[in-house]
């Protein structure tokens, strides 16, 4: 199965001169997200992870079926204020100003491998900052893992770890 054919291409979205790569059409496919699904669990056992971890928002779209598909438990990363209890945060450098992703101090336990998730890696900022916080909260990161690379935005490049994607493009 050719999951390309399953995401749509969104011309000006957000902004003009963007093209937005929306996973809203392999979300609705049942078939074509079962085998994302499937295959990202695939990609991501050799790194053997004790845990997951998903950004929010549409990161979580595959932590949690991933974490049920290899029998894990998954941990949240989620946007400022959030999370109850005492949290670690991050802020971390957007195109215009800056974001902070938080995580709860008690949900990694020291040396735990958690493999984390996102939907997309673009620029790569949040994924770094995805990995910097584990690490902070006492993880080690084996990998990261994206359904879709946009190569031509060179993110691979600021992670320090393997990145596993299923699609990517180059334009
Ligand atoms: C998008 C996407 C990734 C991030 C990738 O999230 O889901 O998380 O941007 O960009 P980067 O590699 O340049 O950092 P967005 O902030 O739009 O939020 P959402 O997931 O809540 O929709
Ligand atoms: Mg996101």
């Amino acid at each position: 199965m050719d999951l390309r054919q399953h995401i749509r291409g969104v011309p000006d979205f957000p902004k003009p001169g963007i093209l937005f790569y929306d996973i809203s059409t392999l979300l609705r496919h049942g078939p074509a997200w079962h085998e994302a699904v499937a295959r990202m669990a695939e990609a991501i056992r050799p790194h053997a992870p004790t845990m997951l971890a998903g950004i929010e928002s549409r990161g979580f779209l595959l932590a949690a079926p991933l974490a049920l598909q290899l029998g894990l438990g998954f941990v949240m990363l989620r946007k400022r204020g959030k999370l109850p209890g005492a949290t670690i945060g991050l802020d971390y450098a957007l195109e215009y100003g800056t974001d902070r992703i938080e995580i709860q101090a008690d949900a990694v336990r020291p040396g735990e491998r958690v493999v984390i998730l996102d939907d997309l890696l673009a620029t790569g900022g949040t994924m770094a900052a995805g990995i910097e916080l584990l690490r902070k909260a006492g993880a080690e990161v084996p990998a990261a893992a994206a359904l879709i690379e946009l190569t031509f935005l060179k993110g691979r490049e600021r992670l320090d770890v393997p990145c596993e994607v299923l699609v990517s493009y180059d334009s």
